[in-house]
């Protein structure tokens, strides 16, 4: 098991390339399945969620030609050409959906393409159980029949799904993602109300337009779609990632440094940035990215509350914690949307962090230094933020378990050690 060893207290300076986003990348390539031409997406980031969807969608039938991007290194800003002209198994196996949780993203596509559909359920993880109720009670509410049988989610529809009128009670994304895709091909007009707005959800609603949906009120809570009898092929880009990108902006706020997130979109990010500027960091926006630096004055604590989008990013979350435990004063961290995703913080305290945990609300108080020391990652975005406190720390951090980090940073290593950290993965 691979681990990283970082040696913490140097600002880092440079440009760091921004990816395509993760979140984005995993819905856009389960729509291949709603047509029988070649979906081509463009800048695909290269990460072991990726490759774990290619291996789903490549069992349900699904050819895939991944070619290189112009760089020719294999990287970030990967093609792909995604054809389905028939879906051969509609049962995507629990042995690949362990893997994954965003692979029940195949349930809603798979259904509307072939009637039927049975996908593993994902199960929990550790940020929290990870229901899929709302997914599944929309889906009948278009006429799919549901029943869940040895661990394996059954769909079946006479037909064709029928348009209806869906109110999530909650907003969820990978739901809103799965019943958007599911009534591209509907039989009528289905409205989603209290749809999730997060970009990534809008990505896939401007990739399914392109091929051949009909989708009003993009980017808003009420979704309204034309249900047609088939979509055609079409070739989009994912956008950057707006968590990659945040992420790396705290890492140039926590080592008081100047980074320029190169390809970085702001407009996906302000909630975000509003709460690094009230912390004390310069953020300016520049023609292809965001310059964000603390190389001037002191970085203070900031209240910060998650919220699905346009609110603060639950996926940010363990980072600012990481950057307001080496700040001036205290800040209350609380997490709305998921049950357990503090798991970061028995870490942070083991650098020397000052947290308190109170129900779904942590108290930060910034310490002057954290210490480096061995850690252990969790999960994907508490171990960015065990990666962000060792970059600061004084001495050397080693986080194990980093194989939750390869799922959603793509050469971090490299993006961080070419801004002058002192940072190397240790074969394990
Ligand atoms: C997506 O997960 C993201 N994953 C998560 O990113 C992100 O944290 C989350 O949205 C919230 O923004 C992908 O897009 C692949 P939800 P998702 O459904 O769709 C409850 C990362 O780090 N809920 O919006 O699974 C649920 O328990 C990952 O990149 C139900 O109760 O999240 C949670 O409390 C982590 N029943 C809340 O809603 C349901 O049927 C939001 O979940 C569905 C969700």
């Amino acid at each position: 098991m691979d681990s990283i060893r970082i040696r913490g207290g140097r600002p880092l300076k440079g440009i760091i390339p921004i990816s395509g986003a993760k979140n984005a990348a995993l819905p856009l390539m389960t729509a291949c399945l709603l047509t029988g031409e070649t979906l081509t997406l463009a800048n695909l980031p290269h990460l072991v969620d990726i490759t774990t969807m290619a291996n789903l969608l490549m069992s349900l039938g699904v050819s895939l030609h991944m070619k290189s991007n112009e760089r020719g290194d294999g990287c970030g800003g990967r093609i792909l050409d995604l054809s389905t002209p028939m879906i051969t198994d509609t049962t995507a196996h629990y042995d690949l959906v362990r893997k994954m949780r965003a692979s029940i993203l195949v349930l809603g596509p798979v259904l509307a393409r072939t009637g039927q559909a049975r996908v593993s359920l994902p199960g929990g993880c550790a940020i929290g159980a990870r229901p899929v109720d709302l997914h599944l009670k929309a889906l009948e509410q278009m006429g799919a029949s549901i029943s869940i049988e040895g661990g394996y989610v059954d769909a079946r529809v006479e037909g064709r799904l029928k348009g209806a009128h869906l109110v999530f009670p909650q907003v969820t994304v990978t739901g809103t993602e799965n019943l958007l895709m599911a009534a591209t091909l509907a039989d009528g007009e289905t409205i989603i109300d209290n749809a999730a707005r997060e970009p990534e959800v809008s990505d896939l609603a401007h990739c399914l337009v392109a091929m051949g949906a009909e989708i009003e009120g993009i980017g808003s809570s009420r979704l309204v779609v034309q249900g047609k009898e088939s979509l055609h092929g079409a070739t989009y880009s994912v956008l950057p990632d707006r968590i990659e990108a945040g992420s790396y902006a705290v890492a140039a706020a926590i080592t008081r440094g100047s980074v320029l997130l190169q390809h970085a979109d702001a407009t996906q990010m302000s909630a975000l940035l509003k709460v690094l500027t009230a912390a004390g960091v310069v953020v300016s926006v520049q023609e292809d990215g965001i310059l964000v630096s603390a190389d001037t004055a002191p970085i203070r604590g900031v209240d910060v509350m998650t919220e699905p989008h346009p609110g603060f990013p639950t996926d940010m979350q363990a980072q600012v914690m990481a950057l307001f435990a080496t700040a001036e004063g205290a800040s209350m961290v609380t997490e709305t949307i998921f049950e357990n995703r503090f798991m970061h913080v028995p870490e942070l305290k083991r650098m020397g962090a000052d947290i308190n945990i109170h129900n779904g609300s942590a108290i930060v108080r910034g310490v002057p230094r954290l210490s480096g020391a061995p850690v252990m990652a969790t999960d994907l975005r508490a171990s960015m933020s065990l990666v962000l406190a060792g970059l600061a720390a004084e001495g050397e951090t080693t986080v194990t378990r980093v194989y939750h980090l390869d799922r959603g940073y793509e050469r971090l290593e490299q993006k961080l050690a070419a801004c002058g950290a002192e940072i190397e993965r240790v074969r394990g």
